[in-house]
């Protein structure tokens, strides 16, 4: 499901950090110090391939990050972009796992790699073997039903809606639903309050919950005449991320150009 974009255009390479890493893979986090990053430098210190070498949060500077082959960014949508630009001007390849990716925030950063030819991104909305799985399974499942919505549940601090992986879910069943030449969901509905249908991504509606108490859940809920089919991933702990992560990290080392997801990483594509 994961697609990759290798960049086009070749221009002399900036400190071509990521020429075919083969030893040690030296990494740095950006957002060291939030919930996502702090579990990725525990995760990357436990691993025997992988060294630590720089940690950065709000304030920091980035040249921090200057002799690591990979950033890892777990910040905020309103900070990824410069992060991202920063690294690849630098030489860095990036793993992206902050959420709010849009077509043209792929876009803008499939022209920045065109500059440095031998550096990669790899944007992943959902590091969880089971949401990949998960998005596999629903984007299967779409063109055998009629009605397909899917619902995102999250913790109140997430600042984005409809989570990255709705969205990739959304846009993964979309194409599978246009490919098979499926119509539009069935739906009567002519009155409604604003946002009770939720939103529409590629004409699949996602609603969002934002509760106390959860992590990171969905549910794809498909539906015929007489069945329905409900694919639901839950994720109840941020160490099930990391497995996807330290995958992501040792494919974008010697992977460039622009990455979105991960199934490339884990063998899937
Ligand atoms: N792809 C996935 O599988 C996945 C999983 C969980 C969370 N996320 C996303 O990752 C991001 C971080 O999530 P979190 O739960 O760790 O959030 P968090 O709020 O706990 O941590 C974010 C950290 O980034 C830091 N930060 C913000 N702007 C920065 C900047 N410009 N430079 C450096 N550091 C900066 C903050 O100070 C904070 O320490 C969110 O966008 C979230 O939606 C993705």
């Amino acid at each position: 499901m994961g697609h990759t974009v290798a960049s086009r255009q070749q221009v002399s390479p900036a400190t071509a950090a990521t020429t075919k890493v083969t030893a040690m893979i030296r990494v740095g986090v950006i957002g060291a110090q939030g919930k996502m990053g702090a579990q990725t430098c525990r995760a990357v210190e436990a691993a025997d391939d992988l060294e630590l070498t720089a940690q950065v949060d709000v304030g920091d500077d980035l040249a921090t990050l200057a002799g690591a082959h990979v950033a890892v960014d777990f910040t905020h949508p309103g900070a990824v972009m410069d992060n991202i630009a920063w690294c690849v001007s630098h030489g860095l390849s990036v793993v992206a796992g902050t959420s709010g990716f849009t077509e043209g925030r792929l876009a803008t950063v499939e022209s920045q790699l065109a500059r440095a030819p031998e550096v990669g991104v790899i944007v992943v909305p959902n590091f969880s073997i089971g949401a990949v799985l998960m998005m596999r399974f629903a984007a299967e499942a779409a063109r055998f039903y009629e009605s397909v919505e899917i619902v995102e549940l999250h913790h109140p601090t997430k600042a984005d809606a409809p989570s990255g992986t709705a969205r990739r879910t959304a846009e993964l069943i979309a194409a599978v639903r246009s490919k098979a030449g499926a119509g539009p969901n069935p739906d009567a509905t002519v009155d409604q309050v604003d946002g009770a249908r939720g939103a529409t991504i590629e004409g699949i509606a996602v609603h969002s919950l934002r509760i106390r108490g959860l992590v990171a859940h969905q549910e794809v809920i498909l539906g015929s005449a007489g069945e329905i089919l409900t694919i639901r991933h839950d994720s109840l702990d941020r160490e099930s991320f990391m497995p996807g992560v330290l995958a992501a990290v040792r494919a974008v080392v010697n992977t460039p150009g622009l990455t979105v997801g991960l199934d490339s990483a884990l063998g899937l594509a």
